[in-house]
């Protein structure tokens, strides 16, 4: 295999991948690419930061995103539920992960993640970004699209687990259905 100049290849052990986000809150589309990037991963640490860089306030707080998180994923003895404050790289290394897993959709995600994972790899360049299409009914799913049609009292069913749609009701102010 030809290697790029300069990059070391660890040898190929356990595997563990870091699937960071707001996630606020976890969708169905978030569950898809956590379980696609088991199929890369020996393990999977779902890392829910407690401050995005570009949103202002989270309408969950991290414990209750922690929290929708592990409920989602409970069974599933490969993935681990965690929180993060600082640099995702700082909090990759100290996982001991190779890889971050993100979820990559249309072309307006584009712009975005391409600079995330530039200034990632600026700041870490053992760590290697790798985007994953989710499946087409989540296509067009997003933490943000499920909170206004919650709030505007539609049908967040095909987008987000039960429990998700029943604590964004109790949460937003219009009461949701
Ligand atoms: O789900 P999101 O909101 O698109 O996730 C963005 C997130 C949390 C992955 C990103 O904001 C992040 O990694 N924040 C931690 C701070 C950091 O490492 N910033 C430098 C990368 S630009």
């Amino acid at each position: 295999p030809i290697h790029p100049p300069g990059v070391r290849m660890p040898p190929r052990t356990h595997l563990t991948a870091i699937y960071p986000g707001s996630f606020d809150p976890i969708t169905l589309g978030h569950e898809d690419i956590a379980k696609r990037s088991l199929r890369l991963a020996d393990q999977v640490v779902v890392a829910v930061a407690h401050r995005a860089t570009h949103q202002k306030s989270p309408l969950f707080t991290v414990e209750e995103r922690l929290e929708l998180a592990r409920e989602v994923f409970g069974d599933e003895a490969r993935i681990t539920i965690a929180s993060f404050q600082g640099l995702l790289v700082d909090f990759a290394k100290e996982r001991g992960a190779r890889l971050i897993i993100r979820g990559l959709r249309a072309v307006s995600d584009f712009e975005y993640e391409m600079q995330m994972s530039l200034i990632n790899r600026r700041l870490a360049g053992d760590l290697e970004t790798v985007f994953m299409m989710p499946s087409e009914e989540y296509l067009f799913v997003s933490s943000s699209v499920v909170k206004e049609v919650a709030s505007l009292r539609g049908d967040v069913s095909s987008m987000a687990p039960d429990f998700v749609g029943r604590a964004l009701r109790d949460r937003l102010p219009s009461g949701g259905k």
